[in-house]
């Protein structure tokens, strides 16, 4: 079979890239899958609902060698894009918080949309790719699809096959692995936007306590949810933190992060000093963590001078964690690294040194914080290299 541009992967980047590659008019595109069902990412992501892009979505959100790299692609197809094709499409759509969109039904109407708009390509599921390999002027795939084997000729090749993140879900290392036989550099891969596992038992008696809450390292800080668990510590301020983070590494926990916590202390202590600390940090934090924290919580304020008020403070402001890990590819929302970007051209995403070979989306050495960001990524990637070929 002869085609025009060969699509791997029928994910975010890789049924957008096939709405953009033609098809309509007239040229061949086929986008290949091994999983059962397009967009299974799509499907559960935002909690079914589907964060599909940020407003707030720009350069500065995204962690990448070259931090300069995204800024084309982003520019060039941007979330108002997005939400202009959404709403072409009827699909209602909320912001929930930090500008961060969801649909108001279900993620599978972005999938439809997605479907929608890549007519009359064509799409084979449950199909793996045995080879690809390069004559000087074609591309050449084995495939076995549905069980049969075929081949199939094309003249470009769009690699959208994502990270490792979730290998129950269909991820696989390919993308890496195209950009190795190929000669291309891929940079270190890691787990991000994952939660924090902690020794053993060490929170277990706090899960499912959340809270707002600063975290931060020597590098960087977000203000955002925090939820313990029985094997660490998630939410959302966690999930960005970690992308951010290495094995080893302290992070900086501040558990009241939209007030001074002397000043307020010290007016509580004028107002009604007779009352236990326990008591009046209760009224900030959720019981059941106050009486976790190293503090003298049955010790009345009126008893505790300003010295030693302040003395507390770092176990309220500055608490200091060191996780033990990650908990990995297993749950890890993206795949931080990847084929690296000094290999691409950043305005069309095809490899400098293989012209007609592009990647596209997660693969690629450019990660979002949690929030709509990478999906906007798949977007905005995909439509770079598929208005380009
Ligand atoms: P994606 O992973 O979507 O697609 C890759 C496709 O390639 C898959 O269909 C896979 O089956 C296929 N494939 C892989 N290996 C293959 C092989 N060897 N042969 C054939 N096919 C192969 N982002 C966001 O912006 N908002 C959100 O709400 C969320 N929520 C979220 C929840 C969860 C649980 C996860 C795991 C992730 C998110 N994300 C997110 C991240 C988002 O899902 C991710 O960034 C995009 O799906 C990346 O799109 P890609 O198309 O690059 O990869």
């Amino acid at each position: 079979m002869d085609i025009d541009t060969l699509i791997l992967g029928a994910g975010a980047a890789g049924l957008f890239a096939a709405a953009h590659a033609g098809a309509a008019a007239g040229r061949r595109v086929l986008v290949v899958d091994h999983a059962r069902a397009p967009g299974e990412k799509i499907r559960i992501s935002g909690g079914g609902r589907c964060n599909f892009t940020n407003m707030f979505a720009s350069p500065e959100c995204y962690l990448s060698a070259n931090p300069h790299f995204c800024k084309s692609a982003l520019a060039r197809y941007t979330q108002w894009d997005f939400i202009a094709q959404m709403d072409r499409h009827g699909i209602d759509w909320h912001e929930k918080t930090l500008g961060q969109l969801f649909c108001d039904g279900s993620a599978r109407q972005v999938i439809d949309m997605l479907l929608a708009e890549m007519a009359p390509a064509e799409l084979w599921l449950n199909t793996a790719l045995r080879d690809l390999s390069h004559d000087g002027s074609h591309f050449t795939a084995t495939l076995d699809h549905d069980g049969t084997r075929q081949t199939v000729t094309a003249r470009q090749v769009i690699v959208a096959t994502g990270g490792k993140s979730i290998p129950k879900m269909g991820a696989t290392g390919l993308a890496y692995d195209i950009a190795r036989q190929f000669g291309l550099p891929v940079t270190e891969t890691r787990p991000a936007l994952v939660p924090f596992t902690f020794p053993e038992g060490r929170f277990k008696p706090l899960s499912g306590v959340s809270l707002p809450a600063r975290l931060s390292n020597t590098r960087t800080s977000f203000d955002e949810a925090l939820l313990f668990t029985h094997r660490g510590l998630s939410g959302p301020s966690v999930l960005q933190l970690s992308s951010y983070w290495r094995e080893g590494e302290e992070i900086r926990v501040n558990l009241l992060p939209d007030r001074d916590a002397l000043d307020w202390l010290r007016a509580e202590r004028a107002t009604a000093g007779r009352r236990q600390l326990g008591t009046v940090l209760a009224q900030a934090l959720p019981s059941r963590l106050v009486p976790h924290l190293d503090l003298p919580t049955e010790t009345r304020l009126a008893d505790l001078s300003d010295k030693s008020l302040s003395a507390l403070l770092p176990q309220l402001t500055d608490w200091r964690l060191t996780p033990s890990g990650t908990e990995g590819y297993r749950t890890a929302e993206v795949t931080l690294g990847g084929i690296d970007t000094d290999a691409l051209s950043s305005r069309t995403m095809e490899t400098r040194a293989r012209p007609n070979l592009f990647f596209i989306g997660e693969a690629v050495d450019v990660t979002g914080w949690l929030g709509g960001y990478n999906f906007q990524w798949a977007w905005s990637s995909a439509h770079a290299a598929a208005t380009e070929i």
